[in-house]
């Protein structure tokens, strides 16, 4: 067993705060995302607003940048725009997590943060570690502060999931419904048929199967961060999963996310599974519901197994957070808005008319733009930061990256029409924002050089540009 020393967990916070001058050396630091100071990140973990401030953790490997034994980093944010780097909240240091605190959530209750996550352990030998080698245990913590985190309790275990289960089940998100406590758990049976399980508590602790959900074609072999929750009067069922084959302009990341609504007596059906971003970069979006009753999600900026190298490896980390983003639904579809704090950061703003093209220059690569054209578009192209371009033609709307995608090429997708377009630049990220959040390309972009031309081409619709510069958003280190 690897049961980390204090000695060892001292070291590494005294590391990152060490490591801060070098990241702000480097030309693919992000502005305004959330990412770490080394190593690794990937899933955000346990989103909640509890007292008046927001927490996202998020699956952190501080001293390997390709990733391995998982911790929960954490930052916290009263307004989205100032934040605060917590020391890491959660270290693999128990027997029931020591190779991995994996995913999970936060569910509050009576000014207390209830952390459910998955203890990983893996045990040598000859194991296969889908059906033999493997624990991923429900483990619970509990903060009354967001700073200092109780003893782990372990709730569940292998033995207590259903046992057409192999050991891949996890990433818990809990809620409340009345007075009835929900976990759903992503899980692969042993037929390699992806699902997600449903268990209910009448105390967070003790844990009783009620249901599982399954598409009605199977969707993969394994659903990863499952998350379930209701936007107007639709339920719905946000997964990761693992195995979809690519069809057509579908699917054509390593595994994908997305979303079903549910429907049935008994909540059981599940429509149609509809993706939500069409980039290279997307994955384990987890939501969250904000006292202004906003439903937020935020995804992992990264996907696990790609084909493509990172050139952030060579700086000693890894990966980043989308921006957050407000679930709503317009003709029965899922869109995504950034958040309205985002336009705090805005400066300088400048307005173009499109007549036939624009050629301009922003300030600078952290911008944000927002295209809204008047009457029918046909055809289109945009070109930025040099070799990033984005085309619409035929109703297909293309990102094409050059060398700056070091191995990302290009993703599409087919549009009814296309109205507008808003676009979040940021030193090694790009969010394309469709028809106001119809569809999402979420990306990441290496550009060595600063190239600021940003130029419409083949429009022939008239349109209006409205360019900002962007301000980072500030972090600052807990004391
Ligand atoms: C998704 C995931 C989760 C798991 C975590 C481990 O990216 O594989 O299923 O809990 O990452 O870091």
């Amino acid at each position: 067993m690897n049961v980390l020393s204090n000695d060892l967990k001292t070291l590494i916070e005294e590391e990152q705060k060490r490591k801060i001058d070098d990241r702000n050396k480097d030309q693919w630091q992000l502005g305004y995302h959330l990412m770490p100071i080394m190593g690794w990140l990937n899933d955000p973990n346990g989103l909640c607003q509890f007292k008046d401030e927001y927490h996202v953790f998020y699956q952190y490997s501080p001293l390997e940048v390709n990733g391995g034994l998982k911790y929960w980093g954490h930052y916290v944010s009263k307004d989205f725009i100032n934040w605060e780097r917590r020391d890491i909240a959660l270290y693999p240091d128990s027997k029931y997590d020591c190779h991995g605190v994996y995913s999970g959530s936060v569910m509050i209750e009576d000014d207390t943060m209830y952390i459910y996550y998955t203890g990983n352990v893996k045990h040598t030998g000859n194991h296969d570690y889908i059906l033999t080698g493997r624990e991923q245990n429900t483990i619970m913590v509990e903060s009354k502060d967001g700073k200092v985190f109780s003893n782990k309790k372990l709730l569940m275990t292998n033995e207590d999931y259903l046992n057409n289960m192999t050991k891949h089940v996890r990433d818990p998100k809990v809620w409340k419904q009345k007075n009835i406590y929900y976990m759903i758990l992503g899980a692969r049976d042993k037929e390699n048929i992806g699902q997600a399980l449903i268990y209910k508590s009448l105390d967070k602790e003790k844990w009783e199967f009620e249901r599982k959900l399954c598409s009605k074609k199977s969707l993969g072999y394994m659903w990863e961060c499952p998350d379930i929750f209701n936007i107007g009067n639709k339920k719905v069922l946000m997964i990761s999963p693992q195995g979809i084959e690519k069809e057509g302009y579908k699917y054509n990341n390593v595994y994908q996310s997305g979303y079903m609504f549910i429907s049935g007596i008994n909540n059981n059906e599940l429509d149609e599974f509809r993706e939500l971003d069409r980039g290279f970069d997307f994955y384990a979006p987890q939501s969250f519901e904000d006292s202004k009753g906003r439903r937020i999600i935020i995804g992992w900026m990264g996907l696990p197994d790609i084909p493509y190298t990172n050139p952030t490896i060579n700086k000693g980390w890894q990966h980043c957070l989308t921006l957050p983003r407000e679930l709503k639904i317009i003709n029965n579809k899922i869109y995504q808005f950034p958040l309205d704090e985002y336009k705090q950061l805005r400066n300088n703003k400048r307005i173009f008319i499109i007549n036939e093209g624009l050629n301009i220059e922003c300030n600078n690569r952290v911008f944000e733009s927002v295209v809204n054209f008047e009457g029918k578009i046909n055809e289109l192209a945009i070109d930025l930061r040099k070799d990033v371009n984005i085309t619409y033609k035929n109703r297909i709307l293309s990102l094409n990256l050059g060398k700056s995608g070091y191995g990302r090429l290009n993703r599409s997708v087919k549009l009814r029409e296309l109205k507008s377009i808003r676009i979040f630049s940021d030193n090694s990220s790009l969010e394309i924002f469709v028809n106001d959040g119809e569809e999402v390309f979420t990306t990441r972009v290496y550009d060595e050089k600063i190239d600021k031309r940003l130029v419409i081409k083949k429009c022939n619709a008239r349109g209006i540009l409205e360019l900002y510069d962007l301000n980072n958003i500030n972090i600052e280190i807990a004391n």
